[in-house]
């Protein structure tokens, strides 16, 4: 089926393909729900290459979730100066003293639970709890709605469309591989599927995408003004 077969295609690629970021736990290795979570929640509106070294710096700054509770959230403001949007870690101070006092110390596994987290919100939960749990949610960033809209190639403008680029993306994840399904489709948003020149000579997906032949850059499209 068509599912299986996209899922097969991404994930090959992703083998083949994939970026080796720091929060990226080898393959076959068990990730760090703490460390998913830090660097899920510094890319929420930063890009990858700026996250690199506060993530680093976070995690030898605090290598815990209970370290991070501890800190004085003076401390984490100053860790924080220059990754911007400050209540994020606020949020993330409060989040790391609400997992150690009200989850012993260990993150919940389920979307729902994790939703509840200060600073956490659909995509971050999704996202977390597909790469830190191997949970088959569906984990849509801007980067996902983009590649999802070209190969739907989707008539509806968004932010409508969100609905259907989302039950597509609860459609096709395998079970077997969520987590490494998530980031393979981050990354083929972040390097192939790029918002303006897309490599669709090079992409994984070019036989199952619609807006291939068309043009690809015309999608997502933008709401009527
Ligand atoms: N953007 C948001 N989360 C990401 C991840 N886990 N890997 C790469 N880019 C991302």
């Amino acid at each position: 089926p068509l599912a299986k077969s996209l899922a097969k295609s991404l994930l090959d690629w992703y083998d083949r393909a994939r970026r080796d970021l720091p929060w990226r736990a080898p393959p076959g290795a068990k990730p760090d729900p703490y460390a998913v979570w830090l660097s899920e929640v510094m890319l929420q509106q930063t890009t990858v290459a700026a996250v690199k070294t506060y993530y680093e710096k976070f995690l030898a700054l605090w290598p815990g979730v209970r370290d991070l509770a501890a800190a004085p959230l003076d401390d984490v403001l100053k860790a924080w100066a220059g990754l911007g949007y400050y209540s994020r870690a606020r949020n993330l101070h409060a989040c790391a003293q609400k997992i150690v006092a009200e989850h012993g110390g260990a993150f919940p596994a389920q979307e729902s639970e994790l939703r509840r987290l200060p600073g956490v919100g659909p995509y971050t939960a999704g996202a977390i709890a597909a790469i830190a749990f191997d949970q088959p949610t569906p984990a849509v960033d801007g980067n996902v709605e983009r590649v999802v809209a070209r190969l739907l190639a989707l008539e509806t403008p968004m932010p409508a469309a969100k609905r259907a680029i989302f039950d597509f993306v609860a459609a096709v994840l395998p079970r077997d591989r969520p987590g490494d399904f998530a980031q393979a489709m981050m990354d083929l948003g972040a390097t192939v599927c790029a918002p303006r020149a897309p490599s669709c000579l090079i992409c994984p997906l070019a036989t199952f995408c619609r807006a291939r032949t068309a043009s690809p850059q015309d999608f997502p499209k933008k709401p009527p003004k």
